[in-house]
């Protein structure tokens, strides 16, 4: 094969550009518990088919997910229960992540994440079938 040299070197750059490029997508999604009542929260997540196995998050304590996709999750503390998409790549890439890691904070009334462009923590979810005064 009589290949320039140069095409060579550019197939290489663009090889090392794309596989930089895949890494810089690595995301984490922090999962942060205050719960009321020295409250466990049990999370259980799926991402892209797999399952992530379930993790007990207790009280003041926060867990990592690394994500590059969709982030599914079971959660639940007491008898309240709900299920959260806590990392959608297209939705929050821009909006939360906070050095490739967005902040989630579980409380009483809902889940928390910590929005970069109001530099303040928002509520997103709130739990299904809760009534707060
Ligand atoms: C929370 O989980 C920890 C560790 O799994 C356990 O030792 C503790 O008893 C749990 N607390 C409550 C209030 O269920």
């Amino acid at each position: 094969m009589n290949t320039h040299p140069m095409a060579t070197f550019s197939f290489f750059l663009l090889l090392t550009l794309s596989f930089v490029g895949s890494s810089m997508a690595d995301y984490k999604a922090n999962v942060f518990n205050n719960l009321p009542g020295n409250s466990n929260l049990t999370v259980h997540c799926k991402s892209a088919g797999l399952d992530l196995g379930t993790q007990t998050i207790t009280y003041l304590h926060d867990f990592s997910w690394t994500v590059n996709n969709l982030l599914n999750c079971d959660m639940s503390w007491g008898n309240v229960n709900g299920n959260f998409d806590i990392f959608d790549p297209k939705r929050d890439a821009s909006r939360c992540a906070y050095g490739n890691t967005c902040f989630w904070r579980v409380k009483e009334d809902g889940l928390y994440l910590f929005i970069k462009e109001h530099k303040r923590l928002e509520l997103q979810f709130k739990w299904p079938g809760q009534i707060f005064a």
